[in-house]
């Protein structure tokens, strides 16, 4: 349903390598419409907390580092990742190494931290609308999203298509390891008290093992549309 006078928004959310990413981005560009990478601010507050010795169990702290950081998002044309700049510092390829999604992950079960992303999460809705991807955007940060899409892939297929995309930067990864990260982070992101890893009720699941890329791009859109014809 959209709530009047405020933007549309639709929320894509899903374990790390469902394509959500990837397929929030293609349709923002797609729809003219921002896109908000809500993992990305977890990484980010991760990251930064290490690199600035800030105590991961003073969450006071961690939520401070949250309201203040100053982060821009400039979304590439072609899909791949936005380039992320921090208080003007480009901190993308920082955020995408699996140590920055471990430390997101901790810092994410925080419900300190989770309160202080919230406000900066909703600034990012404007006309004409937001594609917002995570694993809450549905359930808690965006719940009167026209559409909200959970997409799923079993853990093999997820740890391979993670491979690929570190192999293709040119980081040097292990298959292994990665599926063992993979599974770590999901029980901590399912098992969190705080807006734990599950689909809003309202949710449509997407199984997207089978599917491409585009494919998955083309059923969200067509859902998207039938909603908003009935809206
Ligand atoms: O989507 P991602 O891999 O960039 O997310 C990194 C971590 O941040 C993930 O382990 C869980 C957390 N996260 C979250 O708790 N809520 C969100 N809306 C987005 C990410």
């Amino acid at each position: 349903m959209i709530t009047t006078g405020k933007a549309p928004v639709l929320a894509i959310d899903g374990p790390g390598g469902s394509g959500k990413g990837t397929v929030g981005q293609i349709l923002a560009q797609r729809l003219g419409w921002h896109f908000l990478d809500s993992g990305a601010l977890y990484r980010a507050v991760g990251v930064v907390a290490k690199r600035e010795n800030i105590s991961f169990d003073d969450p006071p702290a961690l939520a401070h580092l949250a309201t203040s950081m100053r982060i821009r998002f400039i979304p590439q044309t072609d899909g791949s990742a936005a380039t992320v700049l921090l208080n003007g510092e480009d901190i993308g390829d920082l955020l995408r190494t699996e140590e920055s999604g471990k430390l997101a992950s901790i810092v994410a079960a925080l419900p300190e931290v989770r309160r202080a992303l919230l406000q900066k999460q909703h600034s990012f809705r404007q006309p004409p609308g937001l594609v917002a991807d995570g694993r809450d955007m549905g359930s808690t940060v965006f719940p009167d999203a026209v559409l909200k899409v959970f997409l799923t892939a079993t853990p093999e297929i997820r740890a391979q298509r993670r491979y690929k995309q570190l192999i293709d930067k040119g980081f040097d990864v292990n298959l292994p390891r990665l599926l063992d990260e993979i599974r770590e982070r999901d029980a901590r992101d399912a098992g969190r008290a705080v807006s734990p890893l599950k689909p809003a009720e309202d949710a449509c699941i997407l199984d997207t093992s089978q599917l491409d890329i585009s494919g998955v791009v083309e059923r969200v859109h067509d859902l998207l549309r039938e909603r908003q014809r009935s809206g």
